[in-house]
């Protein structure tokens, strides 16, 4: 008989394929993320590492392969209802809305998963009022996971940096995921700011979420955090390992530095 899903990777992806055209952006990169471990997917720019995120999360519908989450084929699926099975990603671009505080952007956020409107929908009185101190709570709960606690009530606008990457986080892990995926989160860290990134990143796995995978350029703190590395180059795998074996691997080396020298 089959094994149970929940058994298995969190994500399969097998044969993932994406043509625009004339162009390939991606071909036959295969990828599982287990449950508890966190995935770096590296690249140089163009290497097709968006491409990827998209068609896992039904954004593109891939020209060839399958994406499978915790065992369910969702190939085919709409980006909301991928969602839905826990399976959120993060975007290039910030989902903060700089007027608003700390802890409204991530209550926002648990309005935008769509889970307490429903609520609102179906039972008003009471059950929305436990339901709305519920969000909060969470929310609450979320910021301070993120180490946002003292800029709690801080309108987004007046943050550093670094400050920014944790909310961005803080409102992804508002819709609740299972594996989230994270496309480039330490964009303009310095190195410093980095280091706090990740060692909050690694706290919440097993605890806030259950994976995670992480598009990232920051060499230092993909290195830091990440179990297992992916390389994509044109598109194609290039290598997959450890982070060690990443580092001291000539081909990525080659890969990186053939890119800087053009
Ligand atoms: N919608 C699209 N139509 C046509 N070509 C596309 C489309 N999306 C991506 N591409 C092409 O696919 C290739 C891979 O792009 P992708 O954005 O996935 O790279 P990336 O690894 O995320 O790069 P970066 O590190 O710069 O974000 C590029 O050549 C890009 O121009
Ligand atoms: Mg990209």
């Amino acid at each position: 008989m089959t094994a149970s899903p929940l058994a298995g990777p969190l994500l399969r992806a097998e044969n993932l394929t994406m043509r625009f055209g004339g162009i390939t952006a991606v071909k036959q990169v295969a990828l599982t993320v287990n449950p508890g471990e966190i995935v770096g997917l590296i690249g140089p720019n163009g290497a097709g590492k968006t491409t990827c995120f998209n068609m896992l999360t039904g954004f593109y519908t891939p020209t060839e392969g399958r994406v499978f989450f915790r065992g369910t084929d969702i190939t085919s699926h709409k980006p909301h209802a991928i969602a839905r099975l826990g399976l959120i990603r993060s975007f290039q671009k910030t989902n903060v809305m700089k007027r608003l505080t700390v802890f409204e952007n991530v209550l926002t956020g648990h309005y935008m998963a769509g889970r307490q409107s429903l609520l609102a929908t179906f039972f008003p009185g009471a059950t929305v009022r436990r339901a709305e101190r519920e969000a909060r709570e969470s929310a609450s709960a979320i910021v301070e996971t993120m180490g946002l606690s003292r800029r709690m009530n801080a309108p987004a606008s007046l943050l550093s940096c670094g400050e920014l990457r944790l909310l961005e986080v803080a409102v992804a892990l508002a819709a609740k995921p299972t594996l989230l995926m994270l496309d480039e989160p330490a964009a303009g860290l310095n190195s410093h700011e980095a280091g706090v990134f990740g060692e909050t990143l690694k706290t919440l796995v097993g605890t806030a979420v259950q994976s995670l995978l992480i598009v990232e350029h920051n060499m230092e703190l993909v290195m830091g955090v990440c179990d297992r590395i992916v390389v994509l180059n044109f598109g194609q795998m290039l290598a997959e390992g450890e982070p060690r074996a990443i580092l001291s691997n000539p081909k990525v080396a080659e890969a990186y530095l053939g890119k800087a020298a053009a």
